[in-house]
């Protein structure tokens, strides 16, 4: 039988995620909103596609939570995305309810699902998700990092002129302005990414990926990034559903690695069928550390604001 995965949330980002995942032609996909008729028509358009693009993935629209049940995995994007001007942290209050109210119904047809949360502020919001559900951690899990670090990656493949998958590098860090781009573990074939480009301009490029969603948001003015985040997700959902045990960056609830506990911050992790199989404990410098704290404190103030 087929996995089932529901996509909760019928805008930008769970439309490319349910049409990416319907291209990987293993699952079955649920796209579930609450605004009557937009989960319905995004599903059929995928659906149609299918012939075309070769695949045989059965996919849903609805508004019941009854079709949800038994997913083996939930994909919560629901929520407001930015605008220009608004920092992830701003949209905390609005999207508390809203993932809230989605994960107690998950939890209801699902209950032995994995949930992933791309809802902004992510890391926060993964925390909340994971409160709310009473899902032990390693089912619980959030995206940020898989997309800053995609972004870190392209950046620095455009400036050196090689190809994407021949760069290796890290984002650690909550999905912020305080994100940790780690330039230690950054390689090209291998090689540390220090000998290729210059401290300056690598700062340069450092910055650039922590604004890569703002970036896109001011020049799309009306939502935010959606088709990178998209990969982003299914790039996770195959590690989960398809077992392969990949090392990637997400936030994952921390109980004394990197000297940090009781917060979700995006670290280094093993994704595999059982979720969050193993936190890999990377080795960091006392500045990197301190980086990676400070940005774990600011997902805890968010945490502390909801009061949860
Ligand atoms: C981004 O960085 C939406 O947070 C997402 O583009």
């Amino acid at each position: 039988m087929r996995k089932k995965v529901t996509v909760v949330g019928a805008g930008q980002v769970g439309g490319s995620c349910a049409r990416r995942l319907a291209e990987r032609d293993y699952a079955d996909i649920v796209l579930i909103d609450i605004v009557e008729g937009l989960p319905q028509g995004k599903a059929l358009d995928i659906l149609q596609a299918a012939p075309i693009v070769n695949y045989d993935s059965d996919i849903i629209g609805t508004n019941d939570y009854a079709d949800t049940a038994g997913s083996d995995l939930v994909v919560i994007t629901s929520g407001s995305p930015r605008k220009p001007g608004m920092s992830r942290d701003d949209l905390l209050a609005v999207n508390q309810k809203v993932i809230t109210a989605v994960t107690g119904e998950i939890v209801k047809h699902s209950p032995d699902c994995i949930i992933i949360v791309v809802t902004n502020p992510v890391d926060a919001m993964t925390q909340l998700a994971w409160k709310v559900s009473g899902f032990p951690t390693n089912r619980v899990v959030g995206q940020g990092g898989v997309l800053d670090s995609a972004r870190y990656r392209t950046f620095l493949a455009q400036e050196l002129g090689v190809s994407m998958r021949d760069i290796t590098g890290y984002v650690l860090g909550g999905h912020g302005d305080q994100m940790v781009p780690l330039p230690r573990y950054t390689s090209v074939s291998g090689k540390p990414i220090t000998d290729f480009i210059a401290p300056d301009r690598l700062e340069e490029i450092i910055q650039r990926t922590r604004d890569g969603g703002a970036e896109i948001v001011n020049l799309l003015k009306l939502g935010s990034a959606y088709e990178a985040p998209g990969a982003a997700l299914v790039e996770m959902i195959d590690a989960i559903l398809l077992d392969q045990k990949r090392v990637l960056p997400c936030a994952a609830y921390l109980e004394g690695e990197y000297g940090i506990s009781g917060v979700y911050v995006g670290v280094l992790i093993q994704l595999g069928a059982g979720g969050v199989e193993q936190i890999v404990d990377l080795d960091l410098t006392a500045a990197e550390s301190a980086l990676l704290n400070q940005s774990a404190d600011a997902v805890r103030e968010l945490v502390d604001v909801m009061g949860i």
